[in-house]
């Protein structure tokens, strides 16, 4: 990578920060297409976001993804935001178009790009998905636009049911909610095409945690974890013993990533790139544990 006078600067924002794989990503892709870019990791500590907001207009930063605990707060710093942003009020992306910040929210779309990429066709079908966190709450509205029915289910069931609602007001009564418990996850996965987990659940270190257990598993399921890491969480490795057809939750880390990336270049992102990136990242990182 050469640094150029010309050299575009993106990032991500958030606190912690270190851990983030999105530099390792984009720069990969960037490299790989010679785009005079670079993506660059800050801590933005919360007392510190107006500071660094004004700081993407006054040095002319291009792009940024936006992380916990920045997702909702960076709200009222942006000038323009997408429809989807306006339905989540959670925003993931940001494009500094001539001093004007647009926001826009990648997770869904990146969700269901990693579903259709894998070719699973979403209509028609019915989905189970478990968690009701910033991830769950921007896959409900894109899968909402596409299946048939949708059941959400969380441990906190406040929050599924206030998703539920606000779908239903724009889809009609395909959506519905309960409370995540052993029981209901049996119960609700009998009848599903697809399950997507969108909890922490799984997620390094509660390595040997998940919410679906093997034994109601099945070869005719799409299983998709959109925890990755490690990428062979819990449940993937049970759905893929079930015989299931599974997608990794790295699947989705690449597809909205993909998205940002196109956002900030208008060019085709290099998936292939990034999810190599990826992979050898996670696997590093398995390796030290
Ligand atoms: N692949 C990707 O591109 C991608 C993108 C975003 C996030 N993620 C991953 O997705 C996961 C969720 O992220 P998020 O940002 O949505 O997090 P979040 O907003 O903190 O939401 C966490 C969700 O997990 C549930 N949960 C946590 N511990 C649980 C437990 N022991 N039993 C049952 N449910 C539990 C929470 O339920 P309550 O509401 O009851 O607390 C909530 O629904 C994380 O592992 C994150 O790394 C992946």
């Amino acid at each position: 990578m050469s640094i150029s006078g010309k050299t575009r600067v993106c990032g991500v924002i958030g606190d912690p920060i270190s851990h983030t794989l999105s530099p390792i990503i984009h720069n990969a892709a960037f490299s790989h297409l010679k785009l005079d870019f670079v993506y660059l990791a800050f801590d933005v500590k919360p007392s510190e976001l107006e500071n660094a907001m004004q700081g993407i207009k006054g040095l002319g930063i291009h792009g940024l993804n936006v992380t916990m605990p920045h997702k909702k707060a960076v709200l009222r710093f942006l000038d323009e935001v997408d429809q989807t942003v306006k339905f989540l009020g959670v925003v993931n992306t940001i494009l500094n178009k001539k001093g004007q910040l647009c926001g826009f929210n990648t997770d869904g779309f990146g969700a269901l790009r990693a579903l259709k990429e894998n070719r699973f066709d979403l209509s028609g079908k019915k989905a189970l998905l478990l968690g009701a966190g910033g991830a769950a709450k921007a896959i409900a509205l894109s899968l909402a636009e596409e299946v048939e029915e949708l059941t959400l289910l969380n441990r906190t069931f406040e929050k599924v049911r206030e998703i539920e609602e606000k779908l239903n007001q724009h889809f009609g009564e395909k959506v519905r909610s309960d409370t995540l418990s052993p029981g209901n996850v049996k119960k609700y996965l009998r009848d599903s095409d697809i399950v997507i987990n969108a909890t922490s659940v799984g997620m390094y270190p509660n390595l040997s945690q998940s919410i679906v257990p093997l034994e109601i598993l099945r070869p005719d399921l799409v299983v998709m974890d959109i925890v990755y890491n490690p990428v062979e969480t819990e449940l993937v490795e049970n759905a893929r013993a079930a015989g299931a057809r599974v997608i990794t939750g790295v699947e989705m880390l690449i597809h909205q990533g993909a998205a940002s990336f196109e956002i900030w270049t208008g060019c085709p992102a290099p998936v292939d790139v990034m999810r190599k990136a990826a992979l050898g990242k996670l696997a590093s990182l398995g390796e030290d544990r």
